[in-house]
């Protein structure tokens, strides 16, 4: 049977992994209630670049605030990859598809995904550690825990922007594949 967000908040010691990235540890673990200062701090350290790409315009406290709100409940998991008390990166995972979004993108390209068995996958990784293979290493960490949720589709939540090449570089790399300007997709 597949596990729940809600239980994986209850426990989340499945999430729970380390990785070296650059000769440094981090751990890799769900987003916690406790995490609000450093998710702030991630948020307001971001590039105006990489701002542009993942986290749009509502306000970092706010943002930060509403993550951790919705901890365990509806669609949302977040994994964190941690650095001492710094966040080093995000992965932004949502089992909803929304009509208007995601779904009907996809359904202009022809594709029905399956609200069962998709996942949207968002990652960022901290301005100073890009390029560096943090993203890599969280890939691991994301696919299992959208297995353990029982999904086997993975698209890119919100689409990539079409000038974000390293993005792209990223996603191709780790076997998506376009379907149309901004989406990209891939089972596991
Ligand atoms: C896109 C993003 C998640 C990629 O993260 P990253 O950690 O830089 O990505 P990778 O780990 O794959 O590393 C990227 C580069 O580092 C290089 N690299 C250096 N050392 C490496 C190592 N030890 N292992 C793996 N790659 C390494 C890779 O070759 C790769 O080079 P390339 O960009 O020329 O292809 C990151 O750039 C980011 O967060 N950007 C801003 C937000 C964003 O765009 N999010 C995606 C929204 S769709």
């Amino acid at each position: 049977m597949p596990t729940t967000i809600a239980a994986l908040a209850a426990d989340p010691s499945p999430l729970t992994r380390t990785i070296t990235v650059d000769g440094t540890g981090l751990t890799v673990r769900a987003l916690l209630p406790t995490d609000e200062i450093a998710l702030v701090a991630f948020l307001a350290g971001l590039s105006a670049t990489s701002r542009r790409f993942w986290h749009g315009d509502t306000p970092d406290a706010e943002a930060a605030a509403d993550w951790i709100e919705v901890i365990g409940r509806h669609d949302k998991l977040r994994l964190v990859a941690v650095d001492g008390t710094d966040l080093a990166g995000v992965v932004d995972l949502s089992l909803s598809l929304p009509e208007g979004f995601e779904i009907t993108r996809y359904a202009g390209h022809g594709i029905h995904l399956d609200p069962e068995r998709t996942a949207r996958f968002g990652p960022c990784v901290a301005d100073a550690w890009q390029g560096r293979g943090l993203a890599d290493a969280l890939i691991a960490p994301a696919w299992d825990a959208i297995r353990l949720l029982g999904r086997d589709v993975v698209v890119l939540f919100g689409g990539v922007h079409t000038d974000n090449a390293r993005a792209r570089r990223f996603y191709r790399r780790h076997g998506f594949v376009e379907v149309g300007d901004i989406d990209m997709w891939r089972r596991l």
